[in-house]
């Protein structure tokens, strides 16, 4: 069987683009949702991991890890490998870092459709429902406690 290999890349590499392309793709593009709304624009700095296959991404998720926060974004998979196992993956990744600096706890934003995504990771949903201000999505606040 086919598999894929996690790497943590930089921005401003070809990388990155092409990683852009995926998260304008499967968050924004499949919603017809403008483009403007891919563009980096909060500040934040984030360790930014990638599933490659053949050189190509397939996946992606980033992690921001400031302060005692540590809060997972945009979790992204091409729609040829989805129900594989790729976003479960980069998943435990991230929390396996978040865990490594330390931090107890893990949060996100998650598309009330893949809450039970979440929730199969030991995320729990903490908080009520909301729209997000970016794609007028529901979404619920999740949390995982890190032992
Ligand atoms: C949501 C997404 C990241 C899942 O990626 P994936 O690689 O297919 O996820 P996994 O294969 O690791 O799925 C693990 C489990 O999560 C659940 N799951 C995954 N995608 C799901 C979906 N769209 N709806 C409901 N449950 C889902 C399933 O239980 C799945 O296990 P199973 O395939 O054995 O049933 C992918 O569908 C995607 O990129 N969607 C568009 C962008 C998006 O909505 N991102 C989430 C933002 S919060």
């Amino acid at each position: 069987m086919q598999t894929w290999e996690l790497r943590y890349i930089e921005t401003c590499t070809p990388e990155y683009a092409e990683a852009k392309e995926l998260r304008f793709d499967a968050l924004y593009g499949e919603l017809g949702l403008p483009r403007e709304l891919v563009e980096d624009t909060d500040g934040w700095t984030y360790e930014h991991l990638v599933a490659l296959v053949d050189g190509h991404i397939v996946g992606y998720a980033r992690l921001h890890l400031d302060g005692g926060a540590s809060r997972i974004f945009q979790v992204t998979v091409a729609l040829d490998w989805r129900r594989r196992g790729v976003a479960s993956s980069l998943m435990n990744e991230l929390i396996d870092l978040a865990r490594s600096h330390g931090r107890t706890q893990v949060e996100l934003d998650a598309r009330a459709h893949v809450v039970g995504m979440y929730e199969g990771l030991g995320f729990v949903v903490d908080g009520q429902e909301f729209l997000s201000p970016r794609t007028n999505t529901p979404h619920f606040p999740m949390k995982l406690t890190l032992f």
